[in-house]
């Protein structure tokens, strides 16, 4: 299983790039507002770091606005996947920019149906937003379970399932045992991941007993 990080902070990336961690870097409008800076410059940056997928969304409402921008974002740098909307005019982006051979994330995936219509537009990636679905009552990884079985059943669809609007350890464990091809993690939630209370008291007592050992 592949691991993006949600986030356009740069340390963040750094610190969980060094442990291994990241495997590609999704972007939204509101995590790139965040860091107060140009999207570009953080697009050069992460793109510096990391040598995987980095999503970056296309801003814009009717597809040729959606795909200039997406034209415009993917010459940034060739490792650039660009993030599109789950409407129509997403959609008939999407599949202009797939033909043209360049990868897209389709975002704000909330139930099988769309899943299924991206997947048929040529997306890369489908990115079904299960936290957002938790707080509406709705239990966000059924969503997954069912995305991973359509596709299941017809492996001529190619579009990878990235687990997105992660909140916590068990939507990634979850996810794995569901076989999602991917999961795009907070930098908070890979530091929840790593920690376990037994590993730290086991840490103290070994520490402990090793000044013991005469040297
Ligand atoms: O990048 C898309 C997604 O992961 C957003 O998550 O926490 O804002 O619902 P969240």
């Amino acid at each position: 299983m592949k691991f993006f990080i949600d986030t356009a902070d740069i340390s963040e990336i750094r610190e969980a790039h060094a442990m291994g961690m990241v495997d590609g870097v999704t972007t939204n409008p509101s995590l790139i507002a965040k860091t107060g800076r140009r999207f570009e410059d953080v697009l050069q940056d992460i793109c510096a770091i990391v040598d995987g997928p980095i999503s970056a969304e296309a801003v814009a409402e009717s597809a040729a606005d959606l795909l200039a921008d997406g034209l415009r974002l993917s010459a940034i740098h060739p490792n650039i996947v660009v993030k599109l909307p789950l409407t129509g005019e997403g959609l008939k982006a999407c599949r202009e920019l797939t033909n043209r051979g360049i990868r897209t994330n389709v975002t704000l995936c909330f139930s099988p149906a769309q899943a299924l219509l991206a997947a048929k537009a040529g997306a890369t990636w489908i990115s079904p937003f299960v936290g957002r679905l938790d707080d509406i009552g709705h239990t966000g990884m059924d969503l997954i379970s069912q995305i991973v079985t359509i596709y299941g059943n017809y492996p001529s669809l190619k579009t990878e399932v990235l687990v997105a609007s992660v909140r916590h350890p068990l939507h990634v464990v979850e996810a794995a045992m569901m076989g999602a091809d991917v999961a795009t993690i907070p930098f908070s939630v890979i530091g929840q991941l790593l920690k376990h209370p037994l590993t730290d008291i086991g840490i103290e007592k070994f520490n402990k007993d090793w000044k013991k050992v005469p040297v």
